[in-house]
């Protein structure tokens, strides 16, 4: 899942890892031909969807999700498994993965960090039974959260020069980062939020009160939990549970997506006016839609 993802203008050279398909920045990961293959994507009736910019708290929803149908008995699988993009490849093999999706068995568990113009009518529109929960974070902490993961990643591939906070937020700002702006992200998906396929949840009201969220994952997915094994599946999705296991984890990209897991870590990075510029974005975008956010902790 995770992509190094910045700005043509951070990496002036050919190894510029983002490609621009129909006006929207991607990772290289994210193949042209994955993109055109979207509207053609069957949806089944009983599918259900993690629809996440990233950084919002993909992984930590998948891990709800994953361990919510499993205690369920809806379906037994992995948080890894389901957390392959849509739109990219299979780990470890060049199939794409809505080739391999074909192949799973319901309900099958479809992840993507798409904007909502180029994911599949199924899920854009959905019909049936689809489920499709809509993970949302404050755009202050996500950036922070972009930020890290990206200059980590680089480190990770031998990189020796941090990137700079300031030129970083102001291309996050203007959509000049991997799956494109965060706020058309918003606004295209919360056109939705009152459409009975969709659950919207935002990372401040996770971190606010994790029992009441997975109990409204579980109630979306019809999944009913005695409360032993709800509090079960709460202490399983802690960040200091998450994080721990994470650090277990063969996987070198796991271990950098549990970072801090707070909300409000954007006041160690945003000067003032930084933060004035993202609230006016905010507004433009989303301003009148209802739809707002919490940016201190709780
Ligand atoms: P920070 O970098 O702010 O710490 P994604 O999975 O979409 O890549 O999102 C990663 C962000 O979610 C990181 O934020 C990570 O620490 C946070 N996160 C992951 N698991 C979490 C959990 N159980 N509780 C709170 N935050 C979590």
């Amino acid at each position: 899942m995770s992509f190094c993802w910045m700005s043509p203008h951070s990496r002036k050279s050919k190894t510029d890892p983002l490609h621009e398909y129909r006006g929207v920045m991607f990772p290289r990961g994210v193949a042209r031909d994955h993109l055109d293959a979207m509207p053609h994507f069957q949806t089944r009736e009983d599918d259900i969807a993690v629809v996440s910019y990233p950084k919002t708290g993909t992984t930590w929803m998948l891990e709800i999700v994953s361990r919510v149908l499993s205690v369920g008995g809806k379906a037994d699988r992995t948080s890894e498994e389901i957390g392959r993009l849509l739109e990219s490849t299979v780990p470890g093999s060049s199939k794409p993965s809505h080739v391999s999706l074909e192949d799973m068995a319901s309900p099958r568990v479809i992840t993507t960090h798409l904007p909502r113009q180029f994911v599949p009518p199924g899920l854009s529109k959905p019909t049936g039974n689809v489920k499709v929960l809509v993970v949302m974070r404050n755009p202050k902490d996500t950036a922070v959260s972009s930020y890290h993961f990206v200059n980590k990643t680089h480190q990770q591939s031998g990189s020796k020069v941090p990137l700079k906070w300031d030129s970083f937020s102001q291309e996050f700002l203007q959509g000049k980062a991997g799956w494109g702006s965060y706020f058309d992200h918003l606004s295209g998906w919360w056109q939705m939020h009152n459409d009975p396929h969709f659950l919207f949840i935002k990372y401040e009201d996770m971190k606010k009160d994790l029992r009441a969220a997975v109990k409204k994952v579980a109630n979306f997915l019809e999944v009913s939990l005695d409360e032993d094994t709800l509090q079960d599946v709460v202490n399983d999705c802690t960040f200091g549970s998450m994080k721990a296991n994470m650090a277990k984890s063969q996987h070198a990209g796991k271990k950098v997506l549990a970072r801090k897991g707070v909300v409000g870590d954007w006041k160690q990075h945003f000067t003032l006016e930084q933060s004035d510029s993202f609230d006016a974005m905010f507004r433009r975008a989303l301003g009148g839609t209802g739809l707002d956010f919490e940016y201190d902790e709780a």
